[in-house]
């Protein structure tokens, strides 16, 4: 891709189109990552594949496709060619070799699946939120299913970093609370750092069930109890926890509910606990950061209230549920807020 500018003696000051082509079939990104995640490209070529042909034979695809992958990855810079051999970039070795803990490699084969529903965007923003069947408002809804496991690789560093800034590891018995907590990565993470501590997760129960079978392949699960139900109108309990986590919960509610489940959330503390949010914050000018800032597409698309908030809305929301102490800290594409009573 060029820097954007494409002069020619007939038209000196012409940007190039070649942004906007890229960005118009950007779905052609989404599907080259996808079919090459499905058949694990980004794990031949760290294993020492680096030829179309190579791939082809570890992958059992076509030679001709192995070759159409390799160009696409290229031209969207997660594949490097060099002295007639391909190899990951460090992005595509980090995030998207299978088996290593932060990869995104699932999440890419899922998002393909979610494509379809763009094409109901134009509809959704003329009337402000979903034309099909909602999706974080149903009960039970299977959504979350393929979500929650896809999604953990991008909630183990958040949990990994929130773990260092409360010093969980040397925290002794606590006793955490994670609402919606999905896969469960936050408790196994932690089990795993303090073993003292002890974790509730409150989930719909599918989901629950997803995570005790986690977290017994993690030797944890005897630390860990779930409680099946909608986090809306589930009783949290009163200064029962020492850490209580939302990730990735507030951009599916509205203020309202935010303000609601926080306050909440602050009696289930025990003095000096803990809050811990994850999730997409755009900065409060809106201006960044990028990932949050088209985030919000994917909640008027799937839920009735739900957007990416803003730090002064989580600062506004916290202080109003009677927390006197709110942090911001980068856990990239997130960011945590850490809140006390
Ligand atoms: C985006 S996932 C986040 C999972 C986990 N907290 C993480 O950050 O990796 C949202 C989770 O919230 C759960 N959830 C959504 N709405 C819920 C509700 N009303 N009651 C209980 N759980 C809910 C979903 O089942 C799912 O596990």
């Amino acid at each position: 891709m060029t820097n954007g500018k494409h002069a020619t003696a007939d038209s000196a000051a012409q940007p190039s189109p070649d942004t906007v082509m890229r960005l118009i079939n950007g779905y052609w990104a989404t599907g080259i990552l996808a079919a090459s995640a499905t058949h694990s490209l980004f794990t031949h070529l760290e294993n020492g594949a680096g030829t179309a042909a190579e791939l082809a034979d570890r992958a059992t695809i076509s030679e001709r496709g192995a070759q159409t992958l390799l160009d696409g990855l290229v031209s969207v810079g997660l594949v490097e060619l060099s002295g007639g051999r391909y190899r990951n970039t460090a992005e595509a070795s980090a995030y998207l070799v299978e088996g290593k803990p932060a990869s995104l490699s699932s999440f890419a084969k899922l998002k393909l699946t979610h494509m379809g529903s763009l094409a109901d965007l134009a509809e959704v923003v003329r009337v402000g939120g979903p034309v099909a069947k909602s999706v974080v408002e149903v009960a039970n809804n299977p959504h979350w299913e393929g979500i929650v496991t896809a999604i953990a690789a991008q909630s183990m560093p958040a949990a990994t970093i929130a773990a260092e800034v409360l010093g969980l590891a040397e925290a002794g018995e606590i006793s955490i609370l994670d609402v919606g907590g999905g896969s469960g990565i936050y408790s196994g993470i932690w089990l795993e750092a303090n073993p003292e501590a002890r974790a509730t997760q409150l989930d719909w129960e599918p989901i629950n069930a997803i995570a005790r079978r986690l977290l017994t392949e993690r030797g944890v699960a005897d630390r860990f109890t779930t409680v099946d139900g909608d986090f809306h109108s589930t009783d949290f309990g009163t200064a029962a926890f020492d850490v209580a986590v939302y990730s990735h919960i507030a951009h599916q509610e509205g203020p309202e509910s935010n303000v609601e489940v926080f306050t909440r959330l602050r009696q289930a503390l025990k003095p000096g606990g803990t809050l811990v949010v994850n999730d997409y914050v755009v900065d409060d000018d809106r201006s960044g950061p990028a990932f949050p800032l088209i985030f919000a597409a994917e909640m008027l698309l799937k839920s009735k209230q739900g957007s990416t908030w803003r730090r002064s809305d989580y600062q506004e929301w916290l202080v109003k549920a009677g927390f006197s102490s709110v942090a911001f800290h980068s856990a990239p594409p997130g960011t945590l807020v850490i809140a006390r009573p």
